[in-house]
């Protein structure tokens, strides 16, 4: 295929994650995006609201259809723009970070799979835990971040003091691109700052359909809304005298946040979410090699793998890897070549993947994600490439902050907890730390949240047989040391030293004061961080 073709599909796409806190409504907003994009005729066939929930099957159906593909990993549409032509419509990547309260490493990893992030908050919340940590990925990464304030449709803060909060505590200076009409508790419209038109919404019944939306002139808006109309086009104002306007290479340097106010649930301004998708969020862009090279989109075929599930289903007990593609188009069939073991890799069965049912994908163009079945070789991180060879730097492993022994409780399934280990260890479920101390038949596990310890009991169970029991340690940080320096920290009170399975010797503190304390008195010691969020 030429570049050029390569070139137009690469310019067409957007790939983003949704970060939020649980309950801010992600799963409401990617819903309302799927219906916005035309992929679902009512809004609810997904997350189930007031009885209508649908089957996956339902998905499939719709997806054989109109030709899309829907995975629980990745949710592709096309959305057509105002301005673009409809049989070249744009196509949007939403890629989904685990949903659960807990954090993992597969959240993380999502991260690096993506080009933008939507930071969906509760108007009423504001900035919530799990939203700030994922924002500082996104930070450390360098991912541009639009800034959705939710639920619009309830009683919560104003503007200016969601805007305070934003700027004040993570230092991210939100530009709205419109401002609502009517307080949270009762959204009205949208003042476009550019336009200086109002966009009036009309609610459908349940928001089970797109919100209907009348365009008026200034003049028209506050004849018909009055003070809520004033207020607002006063707070646009001011937001211009603060200098609060989109400004896109200061939005991509990660420095402004296009700002969007929302109701996921009445399907109130989900549109012009999907349009500052298109018009601010980048395209996929080449990617930085090892050797410093950069890969551009339009070379020959490469992916990343970011993410790897195993025992997905009972009726495939196999395991799906998932890869970002970097550069090139991918047909299902090509035999590609895995950098880490230097083997060939056949794509027979390129898939994406929905809940349980799974749909086969043909072509895929950079920022499209694809699962690969059977992918027993591949871990997060590898690369698949076509000649010429390339091999992208790994993803990070994370400062781990909960950590706990592993211990088998079945006598004769000592071997199978071995291979097993080995495997979760591969694919990045868990970090396994070892000492001689401990021995191999207890290693200790190392993890960004505890529910990944879940996991590791669960999948034990499930695939291979094997009782273990999960036994918490008293130690809540981690830090890279040295040869040298692990003599003297395996004397120290509170301080156990281990070689993790890529070789990195990490010595565990029980605390921060424990830590402060070691480096004040032995200065000479190697106690250097780990990544705490992302490379
Ligand atoms: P999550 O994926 O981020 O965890 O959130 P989810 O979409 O499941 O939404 C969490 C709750 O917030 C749901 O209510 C959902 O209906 C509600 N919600 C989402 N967006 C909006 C919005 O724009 N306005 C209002 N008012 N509510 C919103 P629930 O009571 O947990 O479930 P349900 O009974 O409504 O289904």
């Amino acid at each position: 295929m030429s570049s050029e073709v390569i070139g137009r599909e690469v310019k067409r796409r957007r790939t983003f994650a949704i970060i939020s806190h649980p309950d801010a409504g992600k799963s409401t907003m990617t819903e309302a995006l799927a219906l916005h994009a035309r992929m679902i005729s009512e809004a609810g066939a997904v997350h189930g609201k007031g009885g209508r929930r649908s089957t996956v099957s339902d998905w499939m159906e719709m997806e054989k259809a109109r030709g899309i593909s829907v995975s629980s990993t990745a949710l592709q549409f096309k959305y057509s723009a105002s301005g673009d032509d409809d049989d070249f419509p744009h196509v949007i990547n939403l890629v989904d970070t685990p949903g659960h309260s807990d954090f993992s490493e597969d959240t993380y990893r999502v991260l690096t799979a993506v080009d933008a992030a939507v930071m969906l908050i509760d108007a009423a919340k504001g900035l919530e835990p799990q939203t700030l940590k994922l924002f500082q990925v996104c930070r450390h990464r360098g991912i541009p971040v639009i800034t959705v304030v939710n639920k619009w449709d309830r009683p919560g803060q104003t503007p200016l003091e969601l805007i305070d909060e934003i700027s004040d505590r993570i230092g991210l200076i939100p530009t709205p691109l419109y401002v609502p009409v009517g307080i949270a508790g009762d959204y009205r419209g949208l003042l476009d700052r550019r336009t200086g038109e109002y966009i009036k919404f009309t609610r459908t019944a349940g928001g089970a359909k797109i919100a209907p939306e009348d365009v008026l002139d200034a003049e028209t808006a506050r004849a018909t809304e009055g003070a809520a109309w004033i207020a607002a086009a006063e707070e646009s104002e001011l937001l211009g005298e603060l200098g609060q306007d989109h400004d896109q290479e200061m939005f991509l340097a990660g420095q402004t946040s296009p700002m969007i106010f929302t109701s996921a649930m009445l399907n109130f301004g989900v549109r012009q979410l999907l349009e500052a998708l298109v018009e601010f969020a980048p395209p996929p862009r080449g990617r930085v090699a090892i050797d410093e090279s950069t890969r551009e989109v339009t070379d020959p075929f490469s992916a990343v793998v970011f993410k790897v599930q195993a025992g997905m289903d009972s009726s495939h007990r196999d395991r799906l890897a998932y890869m970002r593609i970097v550069s090139g188009e991918f047909e299902r069939g090509m035999v590609v070549n895995h950098a880490q073991t230097g083997k060939p890799f056949a794509t027979k069965y390129a898939q994406a993947v929905f809940g349980r049912d799974r749909a086969t994908v043909d072509t895929a163009f950079p920022g499209d994600v694809v699962g690969l079945v059977n992918a027993m070789a591949l871990a997060p991180g590898d690369t698949l490439y076509l000649d010429p060879k390339v091999q992208f730097p790994p993803i990070p492993s994370f400062a781990p902050e909960h950590f706990s022994s592993l211990r088998v409780t079945t006598a004769d399934k000592y071997k199978q907890f071995r291979k097993a280990i080995d495997q979760l260890d591969a694919e990045g479920v868990v970090q396994v730390l070892r000492n001689d101390l401990r021995g191999d038949a207890s290693p200790v596990l190392a993890a960004v949240g505890p529910m990944q310890f879940e996991v590791v009991t669960a999948r034990m169970k499930a695939e291979f047989n094997v009782d273990t029991i999960i036994e918490p340690l008293g130690y809540s940080l981690a830090r890279r040391t040295d040869e040298a320096s692990a003599p003297e920290l395996t004397k120290q009170r509170g301080v156990e030293v281990f070689t993790r399975s890529d070789g990195a010797i990490l010595a565990l503190f029980s605390d921060k004061w424990r830590l402060q304390y070691i480096e004040k008195e032995h200065s000479d010691l190697v106690l250097e961080p780990l990544v705490a969020a992302a490379d």
